[in-house]
């Protein structure tokens, strides 16, 4: 029966998106089993610099961040994936109180569990299997001395946001971390050279175009449509004024694709948007941030300020809209 409702969810977003005069695809059906492998892939490319950097600004400055964080902390990841980061953070913290990572790919989850449980036997896991983009809610079970919840965000998985769809996510991430919590971002900056940023979603090897590709394969396979793989091709320009690599699949052809007998037409050229991914400028961020709840107390760049990794407190003077918690 739960398949059946995600497939029917999955047919809906998928009609719907083909469906609007922009053709889009929401990107969250891009991490299944398989694009959550070729991601990993991604994250190891020379030209994509964001993992990398994060890695080394997280290696340089976890104690610090530990210090932010305090003592028995829960720490929330929504879309952990393979939680390579995470590793580092947990490893830092002063007696950890439990690890909560939310994954929509049930492989990853698993995979990612079995590794931490492995290298850090102290820190309890609980992990759920969910999508983050709803509401969820937390374990029951967490441990009772725990003394605040801080939400883990790396990735720039913010950046795979629209603005207008940013505000809801940090709200709810807000209530997650309650008030005495916290939020750790990783983000993404903007930069002049933006050659760095289209290399990083371009890359020689292809391996970026697998991965958007596989959303595609994902549709006919579990919808049985019947989309030409070899007639889309990945092509994801940056908008220098919108400050955002727009990663679309394109037409190669004019072509007609078949969805459980919906039709969609494609002109030549046309083209599908599958993700968005927005850099960053830190004070911005931080006033989104604000809106919600959330204050800036510390900033961590590489020297090239090519990523940040920024941690806010929860604040419940500036907190504007919902009640919180
Ligand atoms: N959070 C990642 C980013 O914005 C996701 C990502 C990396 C991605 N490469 C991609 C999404 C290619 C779609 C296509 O950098």
């Amino acid at each position: 029966m739960e398949s059946n409702n995600v497939d029917q969810s999955f047919l809906d977003d998928v009609v719907d998106g083909l469906s609007q005069p922009q053709k889009t695809l929401h990107p969250k059906y891009l991490y299944d089993d398989d694009g959550s492998l070729l991601f990993e892939q991604i994250c190891e490319l020379d030209e994509y610099y964001l993992t990398r950097t994060e890695m080394a600004i997280m290696e340089a400055s976890c104690d610090e961040m530990a210090t932010a964080i305090g003592p028995d902390a829960v720490i929330i990841e929504p879309g952990s994936g393979a939680g390579t980061k995470t590793k580092l953070l947990l490893g830092a913290l002063r007696t950890p109180a439990a690890y909560v990572p939310i994954e929509i790919s049930d492989d990853a989850l698993s995979r990612s569990t079995t590794i931490l449980r492995k290298d850090l036997p102290k820190v309890r896991v609980f992990p759920m299997c969910a999508d983050f983009t709803n509401d969820v809610d937390l374990p029951r079970d967490l441990p009772s001395h725990a003394r605040r919840r801080v939400v883990y965000f790396p990735g720039s998985t913010i950046g795979n946001f629209e603005p207008h769809d940013r505000l809801p996510l940090l709200r709810r991430f807000r209530k997650l971390a309650g008030n005495e919590g916290g939020a750790l971002m990783g983000v993404d900056l903007q930069k002049a050279d933006t050659d760095i940023i289209f290399r990083a979603y371009n890359d020689s090897r292809n391996v970026t175009a697998a991965f958007t590709t596989n959303i595609l394969a994902r549709i006919n396979r579990e919808l049985g449509a019947d989309f030409d793989l070899e007639q889309f091709t990945h092509y994801a320009p940056y908008d220098a004024k919108r400050h955002r690599i727009e990663v679309r699949l394109c037409s190669n052809v004019e072509q007609t694709v078949t969805i459980r007998g919906h039709t969609f037409n494609f002109a030549r050229d046309e083209y599908i948007i599958a993700e968005y991914s927005h850099k960053f400028d830190i004070s911005s961020f931080s006033a989104e941030m604000e809106a919600v709840g959330f204050r800036l107390s510390n900033v961590w760049t590489d020297k090239d300020r090519l990523f940040g990794v920024l941690f806010f407190q929860s604040d419940c003077q500036k907190a504007t809209g919902s009640p919180l918690d």
